[in-house]
């Protein structure tokens, strides 16, 4: 796979779109295009920047984890746009982000990607990509919002084998959802498009006007799971989400609403012990 061409990216970026766009960067070797875009200048309220990146040497993930996707392999793209309001609320979000992914692939002819609450794509069972949304610190009546998408398009097949692959750590790229991967340009600016346009979206109507969308891709509804957060563990059914994108589970005592946490299901926690 070719290395990005910054061109082929800017260019289809036009008409509405495009006169919100501050500056498109594309590199091919950074730390992470999350870090970078957290330290560059906020783009004014209602526009946006874009980093893209070929390897990044120091990829982060959810919950200080990593992101490893080895040079020309995936999509790493930041996108930092400024919200008009200081009360933007990144769980909900997050997830609003995830259903624009699932958008763009659509419209790449690519279906049947589900997510997994809070940021993990997936496909066939397995996890396609993730989403991080970071706030820039310092601002005062706007928030500028970092959101970062990784997405596994062509993995070397050492990355994939696993010796005991559950649902929760297969790993899964764009060439087994599709014999025709679209490049990495393409995918580039359809995901731009839907990235910006529920950022639009998610300023006006909030999460509760995603709400409808998600229960269709929601990959959790119904499993057995359990939630590990600062506070301890617990165990139960997953039942959608609220109207804040916080995760609803089921569990023998109660109905509990979960903003923060870390998921597995049941069954590869049975796997793995
Ligand atoms: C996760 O699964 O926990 C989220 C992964 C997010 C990875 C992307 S790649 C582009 C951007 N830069 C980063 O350092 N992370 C995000």
């Amino acid at each position: 796979m070719n290395t990005l061409d910054p061109d082929n990216i800017r260019q289809p970026i036009s008409g509405a779109l495009g006169a919100r766009l501050e500056i498109l960067e594309v590199f091919e070797e950074i730390e992470s295009t999350n870090s970078y875009l957290l330290d560059q200048p906020a783009p004014p309220p209602g526009r946006f920047r874009v980093a893209l990146a070929d390897y990044q040497t120091a990829g982060r993930g959810r919950l200080n984890r990593t992101w490893q996707s080895p040079p020309s392999s995936g999509l790493c793209l930041s996108m930092a746009y400024t919200f008009r309001q200081m009360r933007v609320k990144l769980p909900g979000l997050t997830l609003a982000l995830g259903i624009g992914v699932i958008d763009a692939l659509r419209r790449l002819d690519i279906s049947g990607i589900r997510l997994k609450w809070p940021n993990d794509i997936i496909a066939h069972g397995g996890k396609l990509g993730g989403i991080l949304t970071e706030a820039c610190q310092g601002a005062r009546k706007n928030l500028t919002v970092v959101t970062g998408i990784g997405l596994n398009v062509d993995l070397p097949d050492a990355m994939q084998v696993l010796e005991k692959p559950t649902l929760t750590n297969k790993i899964v790229d764009l060439k087994d959802c599709t014999n025709d991967p679209p490049s990495r340009e393409k995918l580039s600016v359809a995901v731009i498009e839907s990235l910006f346009d529920c950022m639009v979206r998610f300023e006006s109507d909030g999460f509760a006007s995603f709400h409808g969308d998600w229960k269709k891709v929601d990959w959790l509804f119904g499993r057995q799971i359990i939630v590990d957060q600062t506070d301890g563990r617990c165990a139960g059914i997953a039942d959608g989400v609220d109207d804040d994108g916080a995760l609803i589970v089921r569990t023998d005592q109660d109905r509990r609403h979960v903003i923060n946490g870390s998921i597995t299901l049941r069954d590869d926690l049975d796997d793995i012990a």
